[in-house]
């Protein structure tokens, strides 16, 4: 029974499954579609709003370093997933791999990692879209009344969880309903579609930056390291510190990039190239909208809930033109991340309940749409509740330390492999094994320690009720464990 734990599913099995289970994909991305596939997964509540936020509580205009840090770390941790991808192209991301190579308990961790970032990653990019959604409608004189904007509960330093007096964040469940809905209809994100929308976000992005510079106020970047308040991560370098692995949530997404192996031409040498690639042009994004909006507004006043828009309302008479299409490509773009993190969490679930670990009424497929039904339900109702009830910074903080943790356990588990499993066939290898997997390992569980106590003490739960039903029911109830 001890080796349970470690018992491990086949690559072939694994390959022929997801196979079947896709009805036979064709491989038709190239590194190209994977750039703007990936682009499409990452710039959405990060840039649009958690810049804003993170800048005005732990970093000032520092926050340029702090996404700096936390792209290279991202670069480290996707050289690691790029090997994993190419070694074992099938989807369910890192839960499969380890599934594959370490062993059941592991793979169960990680996946149940997985569903904590990508519920909370929905949650909190649904609120990034009520930010904006809130912001239009007001500047179109229709505003919503103010106990259906915000948060029902507030975590306040010092007082831990308080009732904020509203009653649920109307806008943010509506969009959580209407991405369920569209999945559940069997909807994708077409190909065209998702170009059409990249093209739409990174525009407003390269709108924002070249109106921008224009309005730059030199005196806002001084200080550029606002002094430390005396409090761990409240400014100073532990803010950047601090800050870093809060906008690491930024660049989430290109880990759903991996997903895509199956159906790419020539995952060994694309997806590698996808994966950099689009990280790479959402660093040199990030930081110049960071460099510029706080040079446009003092990063005292960014801590609201559009904080790209409040720069250009701020701007002037000569900038008003520009106020809406901001707000609607913010819009548009962070409506496409809700989706794709929705149907990764659907698939995460489908995935783990496949292999009896959850649930089998979660793998169950609608013969005419091919969604799976109950998986979807379940993922709109937690994510809508999550997204209605609890602030951004929450959300965004528990995001960070679950994903961190994820890929932290990815880059080790590529030093273990090469040690224990050094014949799998490795299309794509990380160069200088072990610095770069330790390196990332190290940066990931530098950005995890610099996140706040209660941050790490929702994960401890998190995690213990994780292995609870791991040991109370799915290790049981696995496929492996009937054969
Ligand atoms: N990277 C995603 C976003 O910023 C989660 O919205």
């Amino acid at each position: 029974m001890k080796h349970d734990l470690f018992r491990k599913k086949s690559i072939a099995a694994m390959m022929k499954e997801s196979g079947d289970s896709a009805g036979g994909l064709k491989r038709t991305l190239s590194a190209a579609n994977l750039v703007t596939l990936g682009i499409g997964a990452i710039v959405g509540t990060g840039i649009f709003v958690v810049t804003g936020q993170a800048a005005a509580q732990y970093a000032g205009p520092a926050l340029t370093i702090s996404f700096l840090i936390s792209a290279f770390g991202c670069v480290l941790a996707g050289l690691c997933y790029a090997e994993f991808s190419a070694m074992i192209p099938v989807s369910g991301s890192a839960y499969s791999y380890s599934y594959a190579t370490i062993g059941e308990l592991l793979a169960w961790f990680i996946g149940w990692d997985l569903i904590l970032e990508y519920l909370f990653a929905v949650s909190s990019v649904s609120v990034g879209w009520s930010g904006y959604m809130c912001n239009l409608l007001s500047s179109l004189g229709m505003a919503l009344p103010p106990h259906l904007v915000q948060s029902t509960f507030d975590h306040v330093a010092g007082q831990g969880w308080v009732f904020t007096g509203s009653i649920i964040n109307f806008p943010a469940v509506f969009i959580v309903a209407l991405v369920t809905s569209l999945l559940l209809a069997g909807v994708k994100q077409s190909a065209l579609i998702n170009n059409i929308i990249v093209v739409i976000k990174v525009s407003v992005i390269l709108l924002f930056i070249g109106f921008g510079l224009s309005y730059i106020d030199m005196s806002n970047y001084h200080p550029y390291i606002p002094e430390n308040t005396g409090q761990f991560g409240s400014f100073g370098w532990s803010g950047i510190l601090r800050a870093t692995a809060v906008v690491f949530f930024a660049y989430l997404g290109f880990d759903a990039l991996s997903t895509a192996a199956q159906e790419t031409k020539n995952p060994q040498r694309d997806m590698p190239k996808g994966i950099l690639i689009s990280l790479l042009i959402c660093a040199v994004l990030y930081i110049a909208v960071t460099a510029v909006l706080t040079g446009m507004v003092n990063y005292k006043e960014l801590n609201v809930d559009a904080p790209i828009a409040l720069a250009i309302d701020r701007a002037g008479a000569n900038l008003r033109w520009l106020s809406p299409f901001i707000k609607l490509g913010a819009i548009a773009g962070i409506s496409s991340v809700v989706l794709v993190m929705m149907y990764g969490l659907t698939r995460i679930y489908y995935a783990i309940a496949h292999d009896g670990m959850l649930p089998r009424m979660f793998s169950k497929v609608n013969p005419k749409t091919g969604v799976p039904q109950n998986a979807t339900l379940f993922a709109g109702i937690g994510c809508g509740l999550v997204a209605g009830l609890f602030p951004l910074h929450a959300l965004v903080e528990m995001v960070s330390i679950g994903t961190l943790m994820a890929f932290a356990i990815v880059c080790i588990s590529i030093i273990v492999l090469r040690k224990t499993q050094p014949d799998l066939k490795r299309p794509f290898r990380v160069p200088l094994v072990p610095f770069i997997p330790l390196l990332g390992a190290g940066i990931c569980i530098l950005q995890m320690v610099s996140l706040p106590w209660s941050t790490w003490l929702r994960l401890i739960i998190w995690t213990a009720a994780g292995l609870a039903i791991y040991f109370l029911y799915g290790r049981r109830r696995s496929r492996l464990n009937k054969k």
